[in-house]
C-alpha cells in the first residue's frame, strides 16, 4: 500500500525541515507546493507569471491553478508509492481534490502530523531562514547554521533570504492560514490521521516525535 503524508502547520513550523527527513527515512518523493511555485516563478512559466503576485502578497495561490500543478506532479511515476507533502493542502477544496487523486492511485492520506509553534516563535524562525538557490535545502542564522556562511552545506550553492519573509508579509502569511487552512485540523482530524507534534522544540526533537508516531 502506498504511504501519503500531508504535513500540516503555520509557515515557519518547520514543515519543509522535517519533509525532508521523512522522504529520506522512508525513500518517498518530499513535494512542496511552495518549491514548486518557486521553481516556475525563477523559470518565469506561465504558472510562475500567475503565482508570483499571490505569493509576493503572503496570499494563497488560488485553488483551482495549485490543484492543476499538484496533478501534474503527481502524474510522475515517482509518486505511486507514497509522497510527503508538505504546504498541499491548504483548503478543503485542495484537500478534497488531493482525496479524489489518491483514490487514482488506490492510496489515500494515511497521516497528518500537525506541527504547531507560537507566533512569536515563528516569526524569529521565518526572520532567520536561508533557502539554497539549487534546491530550496533550508538553514537557520542561529538555530540550523550553515557550515559556511551564504553556502548550502548539500549542494554549495548561494544561499538567499525568501522575499515573502520579510516581517509585514510572515505576519499577513501566519492570518491567511489562520482563516484559510486551519479548517483542515478538523478536516484530518474527523477522519482519524491527524496528530498533533509539538513543533516548538529543536529540530532533531522534533523529527522524533514524527518518527515514532510512524511507528
Ligand atoms: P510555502 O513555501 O509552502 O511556505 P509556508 O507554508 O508558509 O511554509 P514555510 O516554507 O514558510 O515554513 P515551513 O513550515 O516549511 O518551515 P521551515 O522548515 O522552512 O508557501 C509559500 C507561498 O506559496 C504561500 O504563501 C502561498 O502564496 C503559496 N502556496 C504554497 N502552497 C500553496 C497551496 N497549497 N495553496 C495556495 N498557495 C500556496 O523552517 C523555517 C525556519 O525555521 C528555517 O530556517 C528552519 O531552519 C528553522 N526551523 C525549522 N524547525 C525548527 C525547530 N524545530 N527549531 C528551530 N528552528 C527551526
Amino acid at each position: 500500500m502506498p504511504t501519503y503524508i500531508v504535513l500540516l502547520g503555520p509557515p515557519g513550523a518547520g514543515k519543509g525541515t522535517q519533509a525532508k527527513v521523512l522522504a529520506e527515512k522512508l525513500g518517498l518523493p518530499h513535494i512542496s507546493s511552495g518549491d514548486i511555485f518557486r521553481e516556475n516563478i525563477k523559470n518565469n512559466t506561465e504558472l510562475g507569471k500567475k503565482a508570483q503576485v499571490y505569493i509576493h502578497d503572503g496570499e494563497l495561490v488560488p485553488d483551482d491553478l495549485t490543484i492543476e500543478m499538484i496533478r501534474d506532479r503527481f502524474s510522475r511515476p515517482d509518486c505511486v508509492n507514497g509522497a510527503i507533502l508538505d504546504g498541499f493542502p491548504r483548503t478543503p477544496a485542495q484537500a478534497d481534490a488531493l482525496c479524489k487523486m489518491l483514490k487514482g492511485f488506490g492510496g489515500k492520506v494515511n497521516m497528518v502530523p500537525f506541527i504547531s509553534a507560537p507566533d512569536n516563535v515563528l516569526i524569529e524562525r521565518l526572520a532567520g531562514r536561508w533557502t539554497c538557490r539549487a534546491a530550496g535545502h533550508v538553514f537557520h542564522g542561529i538555530f540550523n547554521p550553515p557550515q559556511t556562511p551564504g553556502k548550502c552545506d548539500i549542494d554549495g550553492s548561494e544561499l538567499y533570504q525568501r522575499d515573502d519573509d520579510k516581517a509585514e508579509t510572515v505576519t499577513h502569511r501566519i492570518q491567511v492560514y489562520l482563516t484559510q487552512t486551519t479548517p483542515l485540523i478538523d478536516y484530518y482530524k474527523n477522519r482519524g490521521v491527524l496528530v498533533e507534534i509539538n513543533g516548538f522544540a529543536p529540530i532533531e526533537q522534533v523529527s522524533m516525535q514524527l518518527l515514532s508516531a510512524l511507528k
